[in-house]
């Protein structure tokens, strides 16, 4: 019997003009393409009209969103650093979804100057913790993103990003596995406080 692929959301960190996570993004989807054993959604906050004020009744686009998100068994995260942090959209998307992130990991592609983004990325395992979503140890980061990736989006060394994006995917399938198997004895709603 062929074994079922596992649904990733792949979501974008920024929605700036001019953002440079298009590139990044991209580059990110094409290689969660090629392993065999993910089937992948892109959720871009730029095409989604989430209301500023956390509200008691889910607005329309906002209740789509979660029905999309609360489907998948994984998350990968395409994130700048801004200020030594995560973008603002990327605090309000996890906290406006909020239910959706339990049980299932998430693993981080991110970029930024001289940091690469990992300061928003350990900015964001702290917040993913809360919402019950575990976060997978390793990353793929790129320092002066600008420099590494040439105008048609294509990276210069493609070899270390690559393998870096290899292990975390591998990481990020092997959670999502067992914690989709793990739901399916027990749901983790019940437990979740
Ligand atoms: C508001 C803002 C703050 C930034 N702060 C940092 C920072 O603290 N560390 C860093 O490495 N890069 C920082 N940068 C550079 C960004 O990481 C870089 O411009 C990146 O391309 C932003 O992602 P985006 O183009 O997809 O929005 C900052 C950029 C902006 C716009």
């Amino acid at each position: 019997m062929a074994t079922e692929k596992i649904r990733v959301a792949l979501i974008y960190g920024s929605t700036r003009e001019g953002r440079f996570c298009d590139t990044v993004a991209q580059w990110a989807a094409v290689q969660t393409k090629k392993h065999a054993g993910f089937s992948l959604q892109v959720i871009d906050p730029a095409d989604i009209d989430i209301p500023m004020r956390l509200q008691r009744n889910c607005a329309p686009e906002l209740a789509a969103l979660k029905t999309q998100l609360a489907d998948v068994d994984a998350f990968i995260i395409v994130t700048p650093e801004y200020n030594h942090g995560y973008p603002a959209v990327l605090k309000h998307l996890i906290d406006s979804a909020y239910g959706v992130w339990q049980a299932k990991p998430v693993g981080f592609v991110s970029y930024g100057g001289l940091s690469g983004g990992v300061r928003a990325v350990e900015q964001l395992r702290q917040v993913f913790a809360e919402v019950h979503a575990t976060t997978v140890r390793n990353t793929v980061s790129f320092m002066n993103a600008w420099e590494q990736f040439d105008r048609d989006g294509n990276l210069h060394d493609t070899d270390r990003a690559e393998q870096s994006m290899t292990m975390m995917l591998t990481q990020l399938h092997w959670w999502a596995t067992a914690l989709k198997q793990a739901r399916s004895v027990q749901s983790y709603a019940e437990i979740a406080t």
